[in-house]
């Protein structure tokens, strides 16, 4: 049987699934199995934060499994602390940390926690969850039902919880508060909407607002975290204080983890909440190593560089390409490129994976790039060059 029969035969088929088999990856070259090599612009959607094969990373995660991989959360467990603490420095707030295991059980975590505030701080109970179109949130029956598309709630999965709705613009969201919101949850960079950015002005006013009125902000910042926007939180860009934020894809690395921050830290007490994998040995050991890495980078003005250069790098094809894209679009390393179509989309997909270039699709028409931080400018230019390739012949 081959991979592809294997995968068909054996895989529930959720997803359109290319059938590339990489094997190997090298920062941020992949190889496939025949030895050909494809620069990723994609890092596993921004996952491999650090790349692939890095040094520091698998060591700290060879060394740690040789110890201990899990014991229960029924023990203290050191790395997790000295994560939680790392996080809560790095991060400037004033936040106690709960592990688990990926975003959308991060964001369970957060609407658990926003949900209890809301019973219990006030007269009368708290309990909607005011979310933004275009959002995307999780594929849990919750998170998917916090997330602002309608396309995935489909009558298949429901009943879905209640308490949740959606609004265009931030001005909505005002006109939306009532005396049961208890949270407004956000991407400060819609990711899987199209990576669109909120304007910074307009967030600060409405945490504020938010803040008046005892109503929580949560900022999902599963995608953004981690340093992706050239900060370690895009709250931190943006300098606001949210109430509750949520991390997971580039925290381990690679490893899964997920976590969620926040300033109540009275509010979850012993029982209210768990995880059995949630913040084990190997996957804090493998955050710890991640954050070692990138706040070096951050700290010594090399991850800035590389934002400043894969920026410029995109905007020239932007530039150079106004018949296929009408504009670029995002912050950081989290960008993108606004296709003329979901036609021109999916060809340039398409076609940079011909040409040895790993991009993603985001939105209806939106090309993706969500590189690793620690990309060399080598392979932004080798990247690009097979880029222009693949949209060149379009
Ligand atoms: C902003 C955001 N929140 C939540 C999730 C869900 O994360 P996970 O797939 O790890 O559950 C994602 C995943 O793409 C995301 O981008």
């Amino acid at each position: 049987m081959t991979l592809e029969e294997l995968d068909k035969k054996y895989i529930l088929q959720t997803y359109a699934r290319d059938y590339t088999n990489f094997v190997k990856g090298v920062g941020s070259t992949l190889y496939d199995e025949n030895g050909r090599d494809y620069i990723d612009f994609a890092s596993g959607i921004a996952v491999n934060s650090v790349g692939h094969g890095n040094e520091k990373l698998t060591s700290a995660i060879c060394e740690q499994a040789k110890k201990i991989i899990h014991i229960s959360n029924l023990q203290v467990i050191e790395p997790q602390a000295k994560l939680a603490q790392r996080m809560v420095e790095l991060s400037g707030y004033d936040m106690g940390v709960f592990f688990a295991n990926s975003g959308a059980e991060a964001n369970e975590g957060a609407i658990k926690i926003a949900r209890k505030y809301g019973e219990t701080k006030f007269d009368k109970k708290r309990y909607k969850v005011i979310t933004l179109e275009h959002s995307f949130h999780g594929r849990t029956i919750t998170t998917v039902k916090a997330t602002g598309q309608e396309s995935f709630h489909t009558p298949n999965f429901s009943p879905y919880p209640a308490g949740f709705s959606y609004e265009k613009s931030i001005e909505d969201v005002y006109k939306a508060i009532d005396d049961e919101t208890v949270a407004v949850l956000i991407e400060l960079v819609q990711g899987e909407g199209g990576v669109q950015p909120f304007e910074k002005k307009e967030i600060q006013k409405l945490a504020a607002y938010l803040k008046e009125r005892n109503v929580l902000l949560i900022v999902d910042e599963v995608q953004t975290g981690v340093y992706r926007t050239g900060e370690f939180l895009a709250s931190n860009l943006y300098e606001i204080e949210p109430d509750i934020v949520t991390l997971a894809k580039g925290l381990g690395g690679g490893v899964p983890i997920g976590a969620v921050m926040t300033t109540h830290k009275d509010v979850l007490s012993a029982g209210d909440h768990g995880s059995t994998f949630g913040g084990n040995y190997l996957s804090t050991a493998a955050g710890l190593a991640v954050l070692d890495i990138l706040s070096e980078l951050y700290e010594s003005g090399a991850l800035d560089e590389t934002l400043l250069y894969f920026e410029q790098k995109l905007q020239d094809i932007a530039a150079k390409y106004e018949n296929l894209f009408e504009k670029e679009v995002g912050l950081g390393l989290m960008r993108g490129l606004r296709a003329k179509n979901a036609d021109i989309q999916g060809s340039v997909i398409k076609n940079s994976l011909k040409e040895g270039l790993v991009v993603l699709k985001a939105g209806r028409n939106t090309v993706r790039f969500l590189p690793s931080l620690t990309i060399s400018k080598n392979e932004i230019d080798e990247g690009f060059k097979r880029f222009e390739a693949a949209v060149s012949s379009l």
